[in-house]
């Protein structure tokens, strides 16, 4: 993947993107269609995997078939609501190694504080699929990328739903390595670090929170 920033404009996932955002769609809706919109991200950050070919005999006759080369990938949740983009890509990805990364972020400060980190081994030899729907300020996503980076981890694509332009900013300088795949480039934060328009907290509308 070379691009930094890839927006998947297609119509099934701007469709359901506008669901998500409007405010009367119910938690268990919400939840619903970012499980369905993770898997069509999912599509398209995957894209590009390298492959190899191995020998299986069809009914017809023995061919070398097209298959996922290397260790299997490594998904990586940012808690909490990394989690409602994980379950989705996991179920286009069933063998994928899951990880998770907890950090919060200091509603004054806006910085991410750490609380959990637990990943699966190997990361060197994995692509790491970093997952968290807000790119907002940047500052945690960053944050969890270099606690990546010093678990190991060389190639991590990293999977939002939503992104501003100033987390995409603060990526780019902190992670320029870090290709970035998203359903929307919205038009900025706002005082509170909020997405515009956005959807409001994505934890809170997917867990029901508020
Ligand atoms: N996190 C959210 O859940 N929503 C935002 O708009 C920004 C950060």
């Amino acid at each position: 993947m070379s691009d930094h920033l890839t927006v998947v404009d297609h119509p099934l996932v701007q469709h359901k993107l506008t669901l998500m955002r409007d405010k009367d769609t119910p938690t268990a809706v919400f939840r619903q269609l970012l499980r369905e919109i993770s898997q069509l991200l999912a599509y398209e950050i995957t894209r590009e995997l390298p492959m190899t070919r191995k020998p299986i005999e069809t009914p017809m006759e023995p061919m070398d078939a097209p298959t996922l080369a290397g260790k299997k990938l490594a998904l990586v949740s940012i808690l909490r609501a990394g989690n409602g983009l994980l379950d989705g890509v996991l179920e286009l990805i069933p063998s994928a190694r899951v990880g998770f990364v907890g950090l919060y972020r200091d509603e004054e400060t806006l910085q991410p504080v750490q609380y959990y980190f637990k990943v699966p081994d190997g990361l060197e030899d994995r692509l790491v699929i970093a997952v968290d729907p807000m790119l907002a300020t940047g500052n945690s996503s960053a944050a969890a990328v270099d606690l990546l980076k010093q678990a190991g981890a060389t190639d991590i694509r990293f999977l939002c739903l939503l992104a501003a332009p100033e987390g995409v900013a603060r990526m780019h300088e902190a992670h320029p390595d870090v290709p970035i795949v998203t359903a929307a480039l919205d038009r900025g934060l706002n005082a509170q670090g909020y997405i515009m328009p956005g959807l409001g907290d994505a934890g809170d509308r997917m867990f029901g929170t508020k």
